[in-house]
């Protein structure tokens, strides 16, 4: 185990901000997992777990021990027409959907190109085009801090809901996900009726795709609407989808009777986040050096600033929606 000081952190996270680690140490087994753990306790460090870094705004250098988990493997049990599959936290989540894909695996189509790992994808309950990773999750194994031991968390412990899990709450950095067990299915269900998918199959004149016709469409129109981190260093969509109710989406309506809402099975109304940023004149607009992208008003892409702008930027967005649409949008990476 190699911990090393003054690391900068720029090329491992897809806003590209560049501050430092104190001390940084990349694992790739559980013992050093447990070992760099025991270091932070022994010299009271807070610790920061990165995985692909697509999910998070370093605002400034991190005064602890930045653990990377890179630990490696996918192994496949199947029994009649289920087929589970365990695949290791450093696993690239978006290999990991293409492996179960060409290995008959299938269930992950619609959640193809999501980058990160696959260790994070249950803190917000990855989703895409119609699809949760709830919905093929069946258990993962992880360290808990607290209480030093190693568990193994059912679907149901881990409270998945909207961009949302136990992990972000009461278990908030006091887990360490290690492994995580999917549930897919040896015999092929596409899920197409996303609108944007169903409406790309049919320029396409598919009419009943296959599952890689699925991941084809999926990866199709997110290399269209998305801009990669590589080109222009983003996070994703910065903003949650705000839920609201009857009442203000009646208010709303007044003066936008167009707006795009989407019944929830709660009764609730879910607005597109991306639709209110545009109204409010935010669609490719920039402050210094951070922008909202001029293709997809939801995602916000950094040229060059820091941690602290890209939060301030934020805050005015935040400030502007509530007193707009009296909405409080709620960030969708998590803050350090
Ligand atoms: P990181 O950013 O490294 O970490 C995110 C959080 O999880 C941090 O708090 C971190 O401490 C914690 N964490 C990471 N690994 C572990 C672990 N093993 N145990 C415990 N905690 C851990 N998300 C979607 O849901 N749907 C999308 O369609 C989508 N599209 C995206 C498109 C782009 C271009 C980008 C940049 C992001 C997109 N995201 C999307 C967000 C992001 O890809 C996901 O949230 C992804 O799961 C983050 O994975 P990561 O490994 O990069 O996590
Ligand atoms: N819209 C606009 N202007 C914009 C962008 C969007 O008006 O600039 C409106 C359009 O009406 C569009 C609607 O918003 O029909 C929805 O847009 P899109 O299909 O692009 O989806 P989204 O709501 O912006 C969500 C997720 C994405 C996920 C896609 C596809 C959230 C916060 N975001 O985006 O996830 O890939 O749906 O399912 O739920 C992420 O979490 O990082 C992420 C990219």
């Amino acid at each position: 185990m190699n911990i090393l000081q003054q690391h900068s952190l720029q090329s491992c996270n897809t806003l590209a901000v560049d501050v430092m680690a104190d001390n940084f140490v990349v694992v790739n087994n559980d013992d050093d997992l447990l070992a760099a753990l025991a270091f932070a306790t022994e010299q009271s460090l807070p610790v920061l777990l990165l995985g692909g870094g697509s999910n998070i705004v370093l605002r400034e250098d991190f005064k602890g021990l930045v653990i990377q988990l890179d630990t490696k493997g996918i192994s496949f049990v199947s029994e009649g027409e289920d087929v589970d599959v365990t695949a290791r936290a450093g696993e690239n989540w978006h290999n990991f959907v293409l492996y179960c894909l060409e290995n008959g695996a299938y269930g992950l189509e619609n959640l193809a190109l999501i980058p990160g790992n696959i260790g994070a994808a249950p803190i917000q309950n990855i989703g895409a085009y119609g699809v949760e990773l709830t919905d093929c999750f069946y258990s993962l194994r992880g360290w808990h801090c607290e209480r030093q031991e190693w568990l193994t968390l059912t679907k149901q412990d881990c409270e998945f809901a909207y961009r949302d899990s136990i992990f972000k709450n009461s278990l908030k950095d006091q887990f360490i996900i290690t492994d995580v067990t999917l549930r897919l299915s040896r015999i092929a269900k596409p899920q197409y009726h996303y609108h944007a998918l169903e409406q790309y199959l049919q320029s396409c004149n598919i009419v009943e795709p296959t599952p890689s016709q699925v991941a084809d469409a999926v990866i199709a129109i997110r290399s269209q609407k998305l801009p990669s981190p590589s080109d222009i260093p983003n996070a994703g969509s910065f903003f949650k989808n705000p839920v609201i109710d009857k009442a203000k989406l009646t208010a709303i309506q007044i003066n936008h009777p167009e707006v795009v809402h989407y019944l929830q099975k709660n009764g609730g109304y879910k607005l597109a986040a991306g639709w209110l940023l545009e109204q409010a004149g935010w669609k490719g607009k920039s402050i210094g050096r951070i922008a909202m992208h001029t293709e997809q008003a939801l995602v916000l892409v950094n040229r060059g600033g820091t941690g602290l702008e890209i939060a301030q930027f934020a805050k005015d967005i935040q400030a502007d929606i509530s007193s707009k649409f009296s909405i409080e949008l709620e960030i969708e990476p998590r803050l350090y």
